[in-house]
C-alpha cells in the first residue's frame, strides 16, 4: 500500500483494516458503544465488510437490506446479505420495495430522474424511515474513499455547492434526519475487497445493471491514474477538503425543510418526493397507464 508506505501480511492487513475503521469512527465521533447502529448492507464488498468489522469491534450493529427488485441482481445481492447475517448471528431488517412503492425498473416509468439518482433517493428515504421508526441512533453506509473522492471530484467539476457542503464522513442528526456516517472513508475499494477475500465474506462482484456508464466511474478512474503516478493523491484530495474546505460550507448551504404531510419524513416541500411518486404509481396503475413526469 504505497499511499501508506506499508506492506503487510494477511493477518496484519486484517488487523490494520479493523484498526483503521475504529480510528475513523473515533476521529469523526461517529458513534459510541452505547449507540444502536443500523448498517445499510447492499451485498457488495464495502457494506458487508463494514458490518462485520463493526460487530467485531463490539458495536451494536444490525443490518438493513433494501430489496430494490432489480431482477437477478437483487436476488443474488440478498443471498450474500443473508449469508453474512447468518455468519454473524446478527439481526437483519429487509424492506421490499415492490411492497412499499414499486420495484426500481417499474418506478423509472414514473419519474424523469436518471435511474441511479431515483434509486439513491429511494434508498436514502428508507434508510432514514426505518432507522427513525425502529429507534436507531445512526445509519452507517459502506461508502469508501474511492466513492467519496470520486463524488467530490464530480461535484467540484460542476461546482455543485449544495452537494459539496454535504460530502462529509458524518451528517449530523437534524430536523427528522437520523445521523448518517461513512466509517470506510479512509479505505479504498481494493482494500475492502481484500478484506472480504481474506476474512471469508462472499460478496456480489457484479455492478447494478443501471450503473453502466455512470459518470462517477470515470471520476474514479481519473483519480486512480493520478494515484498511480503519485500515491496519496486521493487521500489528500478528500481529507484536505474535509479539513480545509468543508468547514467553509458549514453555514450557508442549508435547505429549508418541513415535514411531509403524508408520511411525516423530512421534506423540502409539503409532500415529499417519495409520496408524490407513490401517488403517481397508485393513480396510473389505477388507469392502467404509465407516464414519465
Ligand atoms: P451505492 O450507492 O450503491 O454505491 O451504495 C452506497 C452504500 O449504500 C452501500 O455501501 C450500502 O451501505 C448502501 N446500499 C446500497 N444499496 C443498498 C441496498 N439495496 N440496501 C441497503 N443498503 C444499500
Ligand atoms: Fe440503484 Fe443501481 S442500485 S440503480
Ligand atoms: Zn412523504
Amino acid at each position: 500500500m504505497p499511499q501508506h508506505r506499508l506492506a503487510l501480511c494477511s493477518q496484519d492487513f486484517l488487523k490494520w483494516f479493523e484498526k483503521t475503521v475504529h480510528r475513523t469512527v473515533k476521529e469523526f465521533r461517529m458513534f459510541s458503544e452505547e449507540d444502536r447502529v443500523l448498517v445499510a448492507v447492499s451485498g457488495g464488498k464495502d457494506s458487508l465488510a463494514l458490518w462485520k468489522v463493526l460487530r467485531k469491534l463490539g458495536y451494536s450493529a444490525d443490518g438493513l437490506y433494501i430489496d430494490l427488485g432489480i431482477g437477478e441482481y437483487s436476488s443474488r445481492s440478498q443471498e450474500r446479505v443473508l449469508a453474512l447475517a447468518d455468519q454473524l448471528g446478527a439481526e437483519l431488517i429487509t424492506v421490499n420495495l415492490r411492497e412499499e412503492l414499486a420495484a426500481i425498473p417499474e418506478l423509472r416509468e414514473y419519474s424523469s430522474r436518471e435511474t441511479c439518482s431515483l434509486c439513491g433517493m429511494v434508498k436514502r428515504y428508507f434508510f432514514n424511515k426505518v432507522a427513525r421508526e425502529r429507534g436507531y441512533d445512526v445509519v452507517a453506509t459502506g461508502h469508501n474513499l474511492d466513492d467519496e473522492a470520486g463524488a467530490l471530484l464530480g461535484n467540484v467539476l460542476g461546482w455543485n455547492l449544495r452537494y459539496l457542503g454535504r460530502k462529509l464522513p458524518v451528517l449530523e442528526e437534524e430536523e427528522g434526519f437520523v445521523r448518517k456516517v461513512k466509517p470506510l472513508v479512509r479505505l479504498t475499494e481494493k482494500e475492502t475487497a481484500l478484506y472480504c477475500i481474506l476474512s471469508g465474506i462472499d460478496y456480489i462482484e457484479e455492478e447494478c445493471p443501471f450503473s453502466e456508464g455512470a459518470p462517477t466511474i470515470s471520476y474514479k478512474e481519473i483519480l486512480n491514474s493520478l494515484e498511480e503516478k503519485s500515491p496519496g493523491t486521493k487521500m489528500r484530495f478528500y481529507f484536505e477538503y474535509i479539513r480545509r474546505v468543508a468547514p467553509l460550507f458549514e453555514r450557508g448551504v442549508h435547505r429549508e425543510l418541513t415535514t411531509c404531510r403524508v408520511c411525516g419524513e423530512p421534506s423540502p416541500a409539503e409532500v415529499c418526493g417519495i409520496c408524490r411518486l407513490r401517488e403517481r404509481v397508485v393513480n396510473l396503475k389505477g388507469t392502467g397507464r404509465s407516464s414519465t413526469g
